[in-house]
């Protein structure tokens, strides 16, 4: 496994495979890795000839008032993994790297960048689109592996994609949780034991929404209503948003009669974690 810091040494490496057409298959990550990184992985693993992951805390994502500097690194034991996981090559610039004094260029996907986390997290699009589009020049993959635990994430970086003809195919992935149901997610390691416990509520709402569309409810501010109900019960959350919106456009759903993505944002202290369920084609994942 190679572990490549700059841009001039990733550009010789990509061109390499290039001429030797590799396929090449991508998993961004911010590190801290764990089951649900891993599975991308392994999910790349099995498609490509090379795969690559990269390991870049981008401050681009985070706001002034964010978790950026206290966000938990640990290359040592993320290497450990992904070497184990037969990774051909590990991407993990400088910040400066990455973005050199004097940098100006940004993307952004209009209207879709600033609903359900966009909202509470202004910028913070705009700060992921830039990287991923920066890695996806950089690495030229093929196809490129992303969470949905990262619902919203995944549904804009296909809109880019799209937009400006990427050539590359994204690859969203289901969502990994814990045995006990709470979404596995770096940030989990800042839950105290109270809080983790607490955090449980999220899959609990999203069950109880599963019960109701299962039961034939329609009406998304009923839904709405019980998730809402279930989860401030709890005294130790704190919602931030609950909605039940379209899965292109994400605007506000009224009623529940075709695909339909519910996501929620809730604070445990000052932790927040994200969760959601989606149903498709009259499939419900989550
Ligand atoms: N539980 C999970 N199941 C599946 N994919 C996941 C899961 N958690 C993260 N991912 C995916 O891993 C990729 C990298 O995510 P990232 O490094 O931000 O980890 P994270 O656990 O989401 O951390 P944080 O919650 O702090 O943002 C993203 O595509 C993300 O959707
Ligand atoms: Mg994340």
């Amino acid at each position: 496994m190679e572990i490549v810091t700059t841009v001039t040494e990733l550009r010789e490496k990509i061109k390499n495979w290039k001429r030797e057409e590799e396929r090449i298959g991508f998993v961004p990550t911010m590190g801290y890795l764990h089951e649900g990184h891993l599975s991308l992985v392994r999910e790349a693993k099995k498609r490509s000839a090379k795969t690559v992951v990269s390991i870049f805390v981008n401050p681009k994502q985070f706001g002034p008032a964010e978790d950026y500097q206290i966000y938990p690194r640990d290359f040592k034991r993320d290497a450990d993994l992904l070497e184990k996981e037969g990774v051909d090559l590990i991407f993990c610039p400088s910040v400066e790297e990455m973005y050199p004094a004097g940098y100006k260029t940004y993307v952004q996907v209009e209207d879709l960048e600033n609903k359900l986390c966009g909202h509470s997290r202004p910028g913070h699009f705009r700060g992921v689109c830039t990287v991923v589009l920066k890695l996806f020049n950089l690495i030229q993959p093929d196809e490129a592996y992303f969470g949905w635990k990262d619902a919203q994430q995944v549904i804009i970086l296909k809109k880019m994609v799209g937009d400006l003809n990427l050539p590359v195919k994204i690859r969203p992935m289901p969502l990994i949780r814990e045995k006990d149901g709470l979404a596995l997610s770096s940030r989990n390691i800042y839950l105290n034991s109270q809080e983790r416990q607490a955090a449980l509520v999220l899959y609990r709402s999203l069950e109880l929404a599963e019960k109701q569309i299962k039961d034939g409810e329609k009406q998304a501010a009923k839904i709405k209503q019980s998730m809402i109900d279930l989860i401030s019960a709890e005294p130790l959350a704190r919602i931030d948003y609950v909605e039940i919106v379209d899965v292109q456009t994400l605007d506000s759903l009224e009623k529940i009669d075709g695909d339909a993505l519910i996501a929620l944002a809730v604070y445990f202290g000052r932790t927040r974690l994200i969760d959601n369920l989606r149903f498709i084609s009259g499939v419900i994942e989550k």
